[in-house]
């Protein structure tokens, strides 16, 4: 069964004290999921080593970093490489997120030297694509999405893409309160989908998680991983709030 899994993208939010205190409420909640079902904490730097001896050995739970380089070392002042992600036990990063392609100028070449240092190093890249509102409203979407994931997925064999997760979200649905509808959000993870089996066969296609990012809520959450290709969320602002958090985890499938 495909895991379904629920991200909480903190981007450059919280104090450290907050942090802990958000963690520690969700950790102390009753949620009861399932074997296939995952929470991860994608944090910023300094936070990763803490939020992850808090998590401690509890089932479910993982931190991901919400960014790594794209070389394997040396002479890159600020940079975090994958290998000391790694080196710290973090099992997860976000690569690809369209705040990093705007401000920091990431295109599909740089994130697929990303998504190969990842999983060199072991660590499963949630990899983010979506669209600006001018690419939907001229209808090119589909095509637009496609074409990310051609350049910095195609290149994996076949067991590195079942270490992926990837995260479809809109950039014009992100932080807006305008989300996808539930219709828009299916046929984008289906063509993505289908997209995936074009190169890495149907069975592979089907084993990978595809989340949706965009406005995510407590009140919109079920309406949205109900459909049959979506398998969880990536969630920005209201991962900062604990019981909105924790509805949306309790509206997984
Ligand atoms: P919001 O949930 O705040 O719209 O952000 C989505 C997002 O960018 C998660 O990565």
């Amino acid at each position: 069964m495909r895991k379904q899994i629920i991200v909480a993208n903190w981007k450059m939010n919280l104090s450290n004290i907050e942090a802990e205190s958000l963690v520690d409420e969700i950790l102390k909640a009753t949620l009861s999921l399932k074997d296939n079902q995952q929470v991860v904490f994608a944090v910023p730097f300094p936070y990763l080593i803490n939020i992850k001896n808090i998590i401690g050995n509890k089932n479910s739970f993982f931190v991901a970093a919400q960014n790594c380089a794209s070389t394997k070392n040396g002479a890159y002042t600020g940079e975090v490489s994958s290998e000391m992600l790694d080196g710290i036990g973090i099992k997860y990063v976000i690569i690809g997120h369209s705040e990093r392609r705007l401000y920091n100028h990431e295109d599909n070449k740089v994130l697929k030297q990303k998504v190969d240092l990842a999983l060199e190093s072991n660590i499963h890249p949630i990899f983010c694509c979506g669209e600006s509102l001018g690419t939907r409203e001229s209808n090119n979407q589909n095509t637009f999405v496609e074409h990310q994931l051609r350049e910095s997925l195609f290149q994996l064999t076949t067991e590195q893409i079942k270490k992926v997760v990837i995260a479809y979200e809109p950039i014009w649905a992100i932080g807006t309160g305008k989300t996808a509808t539930s219709e828009e959000a299916q046929e984008m993870h289906a063509h993505i989908r289908k997209v995936l089996s074009t190169q890495f066969g149907i069975t592979t296609a089907e084993s990978i998680s595809i989340l949706y990012g965009g406005s995510v809520k407590g009140s919109n959450a079920e309406e949205i991983f109900n459909n049959s290709d979506v398998d969880g969320g990536l969630i920005g602002g209201a991962s900062l709030n604990a019981t909105e958090f924790l509805t949306i985890i309790k509206s997984l499938k």
